[in-house]
């Protein structure tokens, strides 16, 4: 039958109580369950290696939350080619049969929100709302391309008298999926049902910080009816598993998001043509970001300050969409940064179990480090306004302190490159132009913000920022499927707009069918 319009799932009231013990029984449910042994899951068989990537919870680094088998090429080599012959039979089925197994897998999701942001909590330190949020999005993107194949699938028709004309969509093929670890459950959901419901087999490679979330999706997908030939777990090390499935001639689709450095070393690997290759690779590439929010000199500060500290701090930092410059006009420059800094006390940092915890620890020991000496070169680049101080949390997981820093050059290291932690520099601007100048002055497009109560510089703004995604007046992070479909531009990727009516384009070839009759 026809489907209900598009909606998007509403996000989990925590200040009801019956959600808060939701929550907390999910928690107790999982910490149960920790230490969780994860095989390869090549067709029908599962896989087990010696080798094991042990993924850590970043709240307490003593903590296993799941110990994974480690794809090698050989693996990927076998996965490519039961997709491969999947390809013809999935991609030639009904839209609404593919369409329909992501419906189910929605409704598997919802049945279990609370149960997988539990999971969430504890294997990439997401707090409570974010990682309900996160859940809430895989649901979105289920029923959004969902959606939109089934209206794809109804071939448009163009007739003249004595001629027909039809075009007609059909899957790329085999879609490697390589996704980061930030948004564990919605960014491979996400890339994994697009390709599905566009009837390209998946081989899906999640981030090692991750595989517990991408195999309880994986495992979702399969009970929702997807057959076990078309999506595929490969957790494995980027540059091996990950490059093997790039390299791969087989391998039509490449679906990234992550860093720049691996984006463009991706795309790069994947124009190269290998003996056999049928076709030119596509490859969507979802990269980072330095996203800046400017305040006009008649923001209203109370929403600037709260904005701009939940667009900074939220997740720690570690959102593509995360802001990392605030972009201040002369006007209010001093009285902004005074209550900014007054204002970062109630950024609490903590473990992210704890709901009272508003920055959790960062992902992991690497992560750690490489915050840590950014926030070295932001007190030598600017001037420190308000840090925050740990204590004893220090020892016990991959805690940082968020640090705001003011009067740093537009060129500075910390103004130019993504920190992906908790950093914010303040940057001063004379008028509205050099604000934007200094917004647009990176290598990234991905997200910007504007706190303004001027119509005409709200459109000014509107017509320069060249950004994917525009905030005017609200926090800079948090797109929701449909309402704000989300990407950039520039060094922030190749332009595709997840959760947006194009998206599933990506994954489909078309074909243009004339008859005279
Ligand atoms: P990353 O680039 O280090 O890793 C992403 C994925 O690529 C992982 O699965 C990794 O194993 C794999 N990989 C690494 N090397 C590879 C190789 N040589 N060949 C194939 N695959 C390889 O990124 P990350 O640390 O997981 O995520 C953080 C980054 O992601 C940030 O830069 C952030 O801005 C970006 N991000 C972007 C978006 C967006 O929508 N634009 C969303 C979330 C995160
Ligand atoms: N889609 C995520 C956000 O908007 C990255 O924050």
């Amino acid at each position: 039958g026809t489907l209900p319009p598009f909606a998007n799932q509403p996000p989990v009231d925590f200040s009801r109580s019956e959600n808060r013990d939701r929550m907390r029984a999910a928690l107790g449910s999982v910490r149960e369950q920790l230490g969780l042994d994860l095989p390869l899951l090549i067709g029908a068989e599962q896989v087990r290696t010696d080798d094991r990537i042990v993924s850590e919870n970043p709240s307490n680094s003593q903590v296993v939350v799941a110990l994974a088998s480690k794809a090698s090429r050989e693996h990927a080599d076998r996965a490519l080619a039961i997709a491969e012959k999947a390809a013809p039979s999935w991609s030639s089925r009904p839209a609404r049969e593919r369409a329909d197994v992501l419906l189910r897998a929605a409704e598997i999701l919802r049945g279990r929100l609370f149960e997988l942001a539990a999971w969430e909590v504890f294997e990439c330190a997401k707090p409570w709302p974010e990682a309900t949020a996160d859940v809430d999005e895989a649901i979105d993107f289920c029923e959004f391309y969902a959606r939109r194949m089934i209206e794809l699938a109804s071939p448009r028709r163009r007739d003249v008298p004595g001629e027909t004309n039809r075009l007609e969509y059909f899957g790329r093929g085999v879609a490697a999926v390589i996704p980061p670890w930030n948004f564990p459950l919605a960014i491979p959901c996400g890339m994994t049902v697009a390709a599905l419901v566009a009837g390209c087999p998946v081989v899906l490679k999640p981030a090692e910080q991750s595989p517990a979330m991408a195999w309880h999706l994986v495992r979702i997908l399969r009970e929702a009816g997807a057959p076990p030939e078309v999506v595929q777990y490969l957790p494995g090390e980027g540059e091996e598993a990950g490059a093997a499935l790039v390299e791969d001639p087989r391998t039509a689709i490449i679906a990234f998001t992550g860093s720049k450095a691996v984006g463009l070393a991706i795309n790069r690997t994947a124009a190269e043509v290998r003996p056999g290759q049928p076709h030119v690779k596509r490859v969507i590439a979802e990269m980072g970001g330095k996203n800046a929010v400017i305040i006009d000199d008649d923001a209203d500060l109370d929403e600037a300050v709260v904005g701009v500290l939940s667009s900074a701090f939220g997740y720690a930092g570690q959102k593509c969409s995360a802001a990392s410059r605030a972009i201040v006009l002369e006007g209010v420059y001093d009285t902004f940064v005074s209550r900014l800094a007054a204002a970062l006390p109630s950024w609490t940092v903590g473990p992210a179990d704890d709901p009272d915890t508003a920055v959790p620890p960062v992902i992991n020991r690497e992560a750690l480090d490489r915050v840590e000496r950014y926030k070295q070169i932001a007190r030598a680049e600017g001037r420190v306004v308000a840090e925050a101080v740990l204590g004893p949390l220090r020892d016990r997981g991959h805690y940082v302190g968020p640090l705001i820093v003011a009067d740093v050059s537009p060129h500075a290291r910390i103004a130019q490159e993504e920190i992906f932690g908790p950093v914010l520099a303040v940057i001063r601007a004379r008028d509205l132009d050099e604000a934007l100048q200094i917004a647009n002055g990176v290598e990234y497009a991905l997200v910007g913000g504007l706190y303004s109560r001027s119509p005409a510089h709200i459109e000014t703004v509107r017509r320069r920022f060249l950004v994917g995604n525009l905030y005017i007046n609200r926090p800079c992070t948090g797109a929701l499927v449909d309402r704000q479909p989300f990407g950039g531009f520039k060094m922030s990727g190749i332009g595709t707009k997840a959760g947006g009516p194009d998206y599933l384009l990506e994954f489909l070839l078309a074909r243009s069918i004339t008859e005279n009759t």
